[in-house]
């Protein structure tokens, strides 16, 4: 298949959204960060790249804490409203009805309504061209009951909200395709591995 060279850029089409907490001047703050993820599991880290002029960075830089808290698929205008304001001209948390609380960080402020919540300490802060790329380290992890069975994250109750970049628009997940570490099985087995 003939293929189309781009400028280099990160072309992963699909990313999930993030709101990161942070306290400012001992005021919370939520920001959309759409192009952060998971760095590794032991210890768990997550990689968080705010670009140099954010509110929420002076937060997380002045504590040396921060919050994620992961939206499900309905709460997309709350979470895109934390993408379009900055906290230094409102008060996104009183704005989009979000009950805060703290965990054991107590300087990590985090959305009881959305499902997932992981408070982080930070450990290492580097500097990029276009970004601080603060990485953290996971203390606690929090999950709305409904959203658990047997101790898991259920796919059938729990729809993530994902942003789809070239399209601009968000979207969630469709049908399960077949089973990790599973599926592939049958291949590995024609190729005699
Ligand atoms: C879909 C989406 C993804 C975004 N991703 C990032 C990101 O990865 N890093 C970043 O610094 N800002 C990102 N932003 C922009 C910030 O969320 C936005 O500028 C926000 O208002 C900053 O809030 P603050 O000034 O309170 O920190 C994103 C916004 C949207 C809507």
């Amino acid at each position: 298949m003939a293929k189309v060279e781009l400028t280099p850029q990160c072309l992963i089409p699909v990313r999930p959204i993030l709101i990161v907490g942070a306290n400012v001047n001992g005021k919370a703050d939520f920001v959309n960060i759409g192009s952060g993820g998971l760095l590794s599991f032991e210890p768990p880290t997550v990689a968080i790249p705010f670009r140099y002029m954010r509110y929420s960075l002076k937060g997380t830089l002045e504590n040396w804490t921060f919050s994620v808290n992961i939206p499900s698929a309905d709460q997309t205008v709350v979470s895109d409203y934390c993408g379009i304001i900055s906290g230094e001209d409102a008060d996104k948390a009183r704005d989009c009805n979000f009950t805060v609380f703290y965990g054991k960080l107590e300087n990590a402020p985090m959305i009881e309504e959305f499902p997932i919540n992981f408070e982080c300490t930070v450990l290492h802060v580097i500097g990029t061209h276009s970004h601080e790329l603060v990485i953290g380290q996971v203390i606690s992890t929090y999950v709305s009951e409904s959203y658990l069975k047997d101790g898991k994250l259920d796919f059938n109750r729990f729809s993530p909200l994902l942003w789809y970049p070239d399209m601009g628009q968000y979207v969630t997940i469709g049908p399960a395709l077949g089973k990790a570490f599973g599926i592939g099985k049958e291949l590995r087995n024609k190729a005699n591995k």
